[in-house]
């Protein structure tokens, strides 16, 4: 499978030093206890984001027979790296439903890196995960991307399974500062789409680095290139992803919804997905 998404080279180029330089953006472990609530040895378990080492290894202690599924290889191979031989990994851009769920059941062709096996013959998430899990993912996609991820997500839960997303509502505290600097430079419209309530940094390459705040040791000009790549965002309103979860979810299948607090974490919630049908 080859990604086409624009947004994979962004994570590509930051790759291993998005934990290896001091930045600690994965999930306490007060959030990965919730996150695994629940896991008994042998779950199978699909973790959406190699750069979430914490979690990976906490679902690999719990016993979990864990895969983890990523847009970039170079994260997939620094986690193996980190983990090697512990989990199996995929190459897949969540958000592309040519290649996932087709029909609703089956994302084809995940290409297998170093240390990883291949699913199920050659096909990758195959609606038999007791447990999918995703950190904060689910903030970084617009709006159209987010209702495919969403399908592929759920898409990939087993009856009587669960799917568990963190997210954060709202404008992040770093989108206060960036849209407050386009401001004053009369710039605001081009980095925020207040109708579509979408941010893209971008526009703002030239002047960003003067007002982001550091992530560990990483350089400046190493952390406005990610931002730049990761391009248009958007951000979530309330109640907005149940809405998304009902355009997401495919015709038969039913889920049931929750919002729990993440521990730890006061400005993030976890939508919690359990498939009844
Ligand atoms: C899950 S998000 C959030 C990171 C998390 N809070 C952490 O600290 O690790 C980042 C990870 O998701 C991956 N990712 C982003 N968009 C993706 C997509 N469309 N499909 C698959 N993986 C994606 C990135 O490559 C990265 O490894």
């Amino acid at each position: 499978m080859s990604i086409t998404n624009a947004k994979a080279a962004a994570w590509d180029r930051l790759g291993g030093d998005y934990w290896n330089r001091g930045y600690d953006g994965g999930p306490g472990p007060a959030a990965c206890a919730q996150y695994l609530d629940g896991v008994t040895p042998g779950a199978r378990v699909l973790l959406v984001g190699a750069s979430t080492v914490a979690l990976a290894r906490a679902a690999l202690d719990a016993g979990a027979e864990l895969v983890v599924a990523d847009f970039s290889p170079v994260l997939l191979a620094a986690l193996d790296r980190l983990l090697p031989g512990r989990a199996r990994h995929v190459l897949a851009d969540v958000t592309d439903t040519g290649t996932a769920l087709a029909g609703g059941t089956v994302l084809a062709g995940g290409t297998v890196l170093a240390g990883g096996t291949v699913l199920d013959g050659g096909t990758g998430f195959d609606g038999g995960f007791d447990l999918v899990l995703a950190d904060r993912l689910v903030n970084r996609f617009v709006r159209a991307e987010l209702v495919r991820a969403l399908r592929t997500l759920a898409g990939a839960v087993r009856v009587g399974g669960r799917a568990r997303l963190s997210y954060r509502l709202g404008l992040y505290e770093r989108d206060h500062v960036v849209l407050a600097e386009a401001a004053r430079r009369g710039e605001l419209d081009a980095v925020f789409d207040e109708a579509a309530y979408d941010v893209d940094y971008a526009p703002a390459a030239a002047w960003l680095g003067a007002v982001l705040s550091r992530h560990g040791d990483i350089p400046t000009e190493a952390l406005v290139a990610f931002y730049v790549g990761r391009g248009r965002e958007h951000r979530l309103r309330p109640g907005e992803l149940d809405d998304l979860v009902v355009e997401a979810t495919p015709a038969g299948r039913r889920f049931a919804t929750a919002h729990p607090r993440v521990p730890g974490q006061p400005d993030d919630h976890l939508l919690e997905l359990t498939r009844l049908a």
